[in-house]
């Protein structure tokens, strides 16, 4: 831990019940969060005031998240704080039949109704894997492309996921994700005071469980896991890597990334990798000049674009306006080193904006840094070639730049998992058949 600040403190509190889970983390949560910012424990358990209007009805796209998050001071949508992802099987056997299916869809409208849908409340997703849809006789629709996940680099091994399913639970308030966990698998008979009419219990089998956070703050409370120097990662940093990520400019939109056409229309394709970093590396290594020059670019690093974290940057990372795209074969040369950002803006779509949205947050799971990266996009090809362009395999050995050296960020980070789901749309979201 940083050092002795009681906020500090508190919040590795909350991050490490978070990662505890279960009835233990989510008292400890409690006692935590009931003496900070947010809602206290009688906020929640009384729920909203009865003459309040009751909750709209959430929208039809479970990844509708923007408009129920709220946006910084230059209109970037903010993330969640605290996040489970929960892999789990299906425990049957072959088609799901309709009475599970309504079992499913009944325990999740349950779990929205008792927080309701927000950052504030609880955002959650329901993906399924190419895996689950091998179940049914019939194949996935055509219109939507979930290939099986593989290895996206020559100089990587990931380790395959092949659960059924992938649930995202997303929300400002420890206590929110832990506790959702718990009573959507029967293991608390209320969500946020509410009583459980219906849980997955016995219909889903966790098979894992992957823990994370975002926001400034946060990740200088853990700069003691994976020797990282003391004090080097900026105490405003909201990822481990020092710099802020996800400007509104810099993402696709949430329209963008939904399927248009066919039975998943209004779904989403989402790709979950676990990223290792190297932050001693990163830190130690570099001077903070060449920490800008991999992460945005070299002309970054030149013109003093990038000021500590980079909120200076406003809304977005200035790829238009430098240019950086269409440099990178001549910094390779001249500069011997390319830019993470410079690399993975080549595969914006044919109207210049990024094809994927990036929903990625910070862990220490098993004890090391890293990053669970989370990204939604219309089709699976959107991320392979976003990840073929920030592989930059054209570059390497080109001037200084190595397959990995010099090449962004490649030399600090390892993939070492990787899984495609597909977001059905809302009304879809409990154990959808292929067509
Ligand atoms: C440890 C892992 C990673 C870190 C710390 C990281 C960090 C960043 C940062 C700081 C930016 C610039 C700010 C912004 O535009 O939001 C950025 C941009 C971006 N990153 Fe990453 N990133 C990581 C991995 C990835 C991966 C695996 C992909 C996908 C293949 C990816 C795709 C992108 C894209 C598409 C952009 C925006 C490019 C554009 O403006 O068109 N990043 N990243």
């Amino acid at each position: 831990m940083t050092n002795g600040n009681g906020d500090l403190t508190r919040r590795e509190a909350i991050r490490i019940a978070v990662a505890v889970g279960g009835s233990a983390g989510l008292s400890a949560c409690l006692g935590l969060e009931d003496r900070s910012e947010g809602p206290t424990e009688a906020d929640r358990t009384t729920g909203r005031p009865t003459d309040a209007e009751p909750d709209p009805e959430p929208p039809a796209r479970q990844h509708a998240w923007h408009e129920f998050s709220p946006t910084d001071e230059h209109g970037n949508p903010v993330l969640a704080r605290h996040h489970v992802l929960l892999l789990a099987d299906y425990a049957g056997d072959g088609p799901v039949d309709d009475a599970d299916r309504t079992r499913a869809a009944d325990a999740f409208r349950e779990l929205e109704r008792a927080y309701g849908w927000g950052s504030d409340g609880l955002l959650f997703t329901v993906g399924y894997s190419p895996a689950y849809f091998d179940r049914y006789d019939a194949s996935l629709h055509e219109s939507v492309d979930l290939p099986p996940p593989e290895a996206l680099a020559p100089f990587e091994d990931p380790a395959l996921d092949t659960p059924d399913v992938l649930i995202h639970l997303a929300s400002d308030q420890g206590s929110t994700v832990i506790e959702a966990e718990q009573a959507l698998f029967g293991e608390s008979v209320t969500a946020n005071g509410t009583e459980m009419g219906e849980t997955v219990d016995g219909l889903l089998e966790r098979v894992d469980r992957r823990t994370g956070f975002i926001g400034a703050g946060l990740p200088a409370a853990h700069d003691d896991a994976d020797g990282v120097p003391e004090g080097a990662v900026p105490e405003d940093a909201p990822l481990f890597m020092g710099f802020k990520s996800g400007f509104a400019k810099n993402q696709a939109t949430e329209d963008a990334v939904t399927i248009s056409d066919g039975p998943f229309a209004g779904g989403t394709t989402q790709h979950l990798s676990l990223i290792r970093t190297e932050l001693d590396q990163w830190y130690t290594q570099d001077s903070r000049e060449q920490r800008v020059a991999k992460m945005f670019s070299p002309t970054h690093a030149a013109e003093d674009l990038v000021e500590g974290v980079g909120e200076n940057l406003g809304d977005s990372s200035l790829v238009e306006e430098t240019g950086i795209a269409d440099r990178v074969e001549d910094d390779a040369f001249e500069q011997g080193v390319v830019g993470h950002t410079q690399k993975t803006a080549r595969a914006r779509d044919g109207d210049g904006n990024p094809r994927i949205l990036r929903r990625d947050f910070a862990t220490v799971d098993g004890g090391r840094t890293g990053v669970h990266f989370l990204s939604l996009q219309a089709s699976i090809a959107d991320f392979v070639e976003t990840r073929e362009a920030m592989n930059g395999e054209d570059v390497a050995n080109v001037g200084g730049v190595g397959t990995r050296n010099n090449n962004g960020i490649l030399q600090y980070i390892t993939t070492t998992r990787r899984g495609n789901y597909l977001v059905p749309p809302r009304a879809k979201r409990a154990f959808p058949e292929p067509r």
